[in-house]
Formats: C-alpha cells, sequence, structure tokens
C-alpha cells in the first residue's frame, strides 16, 4: 500500500457526534477532505446541517441528523437512518461532551450527572449502536475524544469539574477496555485526548472559558509556548481513522504541546 492510500479515506462514512460546532466541525471537515462522507449529528439540526453544507462544498457527502447521544432511543434511530443512507459506517467519532464548573464540595448533583451522561453514557451508546455494525462488518475505527486532563487531578484554578476530570478518565478506560473486546472482530478503538484548544468550549471569546481567563499563562506553561489550534488535531484523527493505525488499538494520544510530559 502507498502512503497516500494508507491515509485515504475514500469511499469510506464516517459519523461525528458533535459535529456542528468546535473541534467537532474541524474533524468532521478533515475526514470529508481525506475522502469520507460524513454523517454529522448532535441534538441542534441546524448547526450539522451548516457543515453538511461546508461538506458538500468538499465535493463529498453529507447527512445531518438530530441526536442526544444522552438518550438511547435517538441513538439506535439515528444511527439506523445512518446506516441506510450510506448503507455502511466504517469511522465514528465520539466528540460530543459537556462541561460544568463548580467546586468539588458543592457540584450539584444534576451538574455531575450530565457530563457522566453525555461524557461517559453518551460515547459507550454511541459505541455499542455503531459497534455491533461494525463487528458485523469485521471493520472499524473509533476515535473518543477525552481530555489530557482526564489522567490526573487538576489544579481548582485552573478547571474546577471534579465531574469532566471523571468522565474523561471513565472514557479512556472505555476506550481500552472495547479495543480489547472487539480487537478480534477488525473494530479498533482509539482516544484523543486534546489539551487546551481554542475552539469549541474553550473559544476565548465567550467569558468564562478557561482560554478566556487564562490563555497567555496557559500557553506560558506548555512546553512548545501556545495552545493548540485545528490543524494540530487532524493528523493524529486521520491517523486512528485510516489503515496507518492498523496495528494499533486501545491507545491513547494526548495533544497538548508537552504539557503532560512535565
Ligand atoms: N476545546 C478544548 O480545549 C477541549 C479540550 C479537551 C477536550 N475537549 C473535548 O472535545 C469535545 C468537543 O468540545 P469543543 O471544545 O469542540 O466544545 P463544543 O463546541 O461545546 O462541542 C461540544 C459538542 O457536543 C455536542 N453535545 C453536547 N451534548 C450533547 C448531547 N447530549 N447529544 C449530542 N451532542 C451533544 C454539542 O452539540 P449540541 O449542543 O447541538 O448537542 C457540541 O457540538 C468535547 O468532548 C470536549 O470535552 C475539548
Amino acid at each position: 500500500m502507498s502512503l497516500n492510500q494508507l491515509f485515504d479515506l475514500n469511499g469510506k462514512t464516517a459519523i461525528v457526534t458533535g459535529g456542528g460546532s468546535g473541534l467537532g466541525r474541524v474533524m468532521a471537515l478533515a475526514l470529508a477532505e481525506a475522502g469520507a462522507n460524513v454523517v454529522v449529528c448532535s441534538r441542534r439540526l441546524e448547526v450539522c446541517e451548516a457543515v453538511v453544507k461546508e461538506i458538500e462544498a468538499l465535493g463529498r457527502q453529507g447527512l445531518g441528523l438530530s441526536l442526544d447521544v444522552t438518550d438511547r432511543e435517538s441513538v439506535v434511530q439515528g444511527v439506523e437512518k445512518a446506516i441506510s443512507h450510506f448503507g455502511k459506517i466504517e469511522i465514528l467519532v465520539n466528540n460530543s461532551g459537556t462541561v460544568f464548573e463548580s467546586p468539588a464540595t458543592d457540584m450539584p448533583i444534576e451538574q455531575w450527572q450530565a457530563m457522566l451522561d453525555t461524557n461517559v453514557t453518551g460515547t459507550f451508546l454511541m459505541c455499542q449502536a455503531v459497534g455491533k455494525h461494525m463487528i458485523n462488518n469485521e471493520y472499524g475505527k473509533i476515535i473518543n475524544i477525552s481530555s489530557s486532563i482526564g489522567f490526573k487531578g487538576v489544579d481548582p484554578e485552573a478547571v474546577d469539574s471534579v465531574g469532566y476530570t471523571t468522565s474523561k478518565g471513565a472514557v479512556m478506560t472505555l476506550t481500552k477496555d472495547l479495543a480489547v473486546k472487539w480487537g478480534r472482530h477488525g473494530v479498533y478503538v482509539n482516544s484523543i485526548a486534546p489539551g487546551v484548544f481554542t475552539t469549541g468550549m474553550n473559544n476565548p471569546e465567550i467569558p468564562g472559558t478557561l482560554v478566556h481567563k487564562a490563555g497567555p499563562f496557559i500557553a506560558s506553561q506548555v512546553p512548545v509556548r501556545r495552545l493548540g489550534s485545528d490543524n494540530d488535531l487532524v493528523g493524529a484523527l486521520l491517523y486512528f481513522a485510516s489503515a496507518a493505525s492498523d496495528y494499533c488499538t486501545g491507545h491513547i494520544l494526548t495533544l497538548d504541546g508537552g504539557l503532560g510530559a512535565k
């Protein structure tokens, strides 16, 4: 296989949850640029359909779906629609996520539950629904978006969300366990753990986001002396989505400019 063929996604179909905004949009467009048709889904159909228009402008097919990852019925129906539209799903990017900040002592149980429901249960429900289909086809690439702050404790001055860190740690363990259970069926399960990216929930223009609060300080602590941006994400994504990663499963790839190495 040539180098180009290793990374080529022509003829493949991908689902990106939360693909209508932030990092999900960046990944949906990157998969389309690499040749894939892309299903973009989240609760807000209009943002997904806007990204589908961008995918079509790249010469690929897209499908926007309204889907709530916390609702099993919604997940099963959405995945069925995607399969009946495209015939097959080879790539699943579980990117939908949510964060609420509150001191651990006072975090409302509703916020804790919402983070676990979206970030962990949502990822599992999507893996379950699409994984069955991939196992039947004896091929699939699942990429779960965790976070570099899911590895260890975080100072409350940086991110004060024990529910978020806990949920992202769980996404890493879910990734490894499914990789071990499904590797024999040709289904690969890996995770990207982004550090601080200047998009989506860390958009510097939105008051209250981590980057709005402390972007320059965080950048000064990162070994490569900057925050993450769109191009920093897509190389790892295309590796995990393509034949290039056919001997890699159960891996958590950290994209944090070296911060975790300190
Ligand atoms: N930005 C960063 O620096 C950073 C760092 C590490 C990890 N991450 C992770 O990267 C992922 C994307 O985050 P982002 O920064 O791009 O933020 P974002 O723009 O807020 O993206 C979150 C996405 O999740 C979707 N979503 C939330 N709840 C959902 C639900 N119940 N069902 C379906 N979709 C749902 C949202 O769409 P709807 O509202 O339309 O449902 C939205 O598109 C998240 O998993 C986040 O934890 C981000």
